[in-house]
């Protein structure tokens, strides 16, 4: 029998995993810096929520929900709207990371940086929503006032099964340093080295080639369980209305 699938509304993206994620799995993004991991998010839940009435929670560790809504509305995706009609929820976590307080509506408070809180918190907010998907950005960030790679690791496993049980289907980042993905390299795909075996999909991202055409953006599907999905890499780029997969006669034209 075919999994559901929950599309990334993604342009191309869909069509290279099999028409989607499979439904309530955990899909890691990861990459170097700037290779658009957390637009690939966005775009996600932007995509659920205004196009097919799936609520989504977006968690994020790094960048401050100001400067999100900011950075997305380039796009033309309005955000604040989303969140407004109930269909989006910012937690910002951010602000428990830096031990000050934030303005947010939904926001984690520096004395609850304790992962447990941190959790239940976070599945009460998607329960209020009724979201469908979910977005973690990111996994080091979340994982940044630990520094024993035991609790580490205990706690991204902690993060994978409350988000498995919850049946939401989940985006989570991570960072990798950029290499080149010549076959004969052994790759890596996450900062801790755990991300990519709690995931049921791994999606790469890369930006080599710095200075050169926009065609040096792409996006590799690693894995990808239950999934038929292609092995090349497929060049991407950022455009004005987000990321979309070239197709291979567009790079040569
Ligand atoms: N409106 C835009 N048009 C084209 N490219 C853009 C636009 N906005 C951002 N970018 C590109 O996307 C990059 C940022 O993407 P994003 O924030 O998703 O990266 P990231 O992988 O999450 O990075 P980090 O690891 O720092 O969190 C920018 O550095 C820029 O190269
Ligand atoms: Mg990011």
């Amino acid at each position: 029998m075919a999994l559901s699938r929950i599309k990334t509304g993604i342009f191309g993206v869909d069509e290279i995993i099999g028409g989607g994620v499979p439904q309530g799995r955990i899909v890691l993004v990861t990459g170097g810096c700037g290779t658009g991991k957390s637009i690939f998010a966005l775009q996600y839940l932007f995509f659920g929520a205004s196009e097919l009435n799936e609520p989504g929670v977006y968690v994020t560790f790094d960048e401050m929900p100001d400067k999100i809504r900011e950075d997305m509305a380039v796009f033309g995706w309005n955000i604040k709207a989303l969140e407004d009609s109930g269909k989006i929820a910012i937690v910002d976590a951010t602000s428990a990371r830096a031990g000050s307080p934030s303005e947010e509506e939904h926001a984690v408070l520096p004395g609850q940086m304790d992962i447990d809180r941190l959790f239940v918190e976070i599945m009460s907010i998607a329960r209020n929503i009724g979201a469908k998907r979910i977005v973690i950005d990111s996994v080091p960030a979340m994982a940044f006032r630990l520094d024993n790679p035991s609790d580490i690791r205990k706690n991204i496993l902690k993060l994978a099964y409350v988000v498995s049980r919850s049946g939401l289907t989940a985006l989570i980042t991570s960072e990798v340093p950029e290499q080149p993905l010549s076959s004969n390299t052994a790759l890596r795909f996450s900062k801790y080295g755990v991300e990519e075996y709690v995931a049921d999909g791994v999606i790469l991202l890369n930006f080599l080639g710095v200075g050169g055409a926009s065609s040096t953006r792409t996006i590799y599907i690693r894995k990808m369980r239950g999934t038929n999905h292609t092995t090349e890499i497929h060049p991407i780029d950022i455009t004005d209305k987000g990321i979309v997969v070239k197709k291979i006669e567009d790079v040569f034209k």
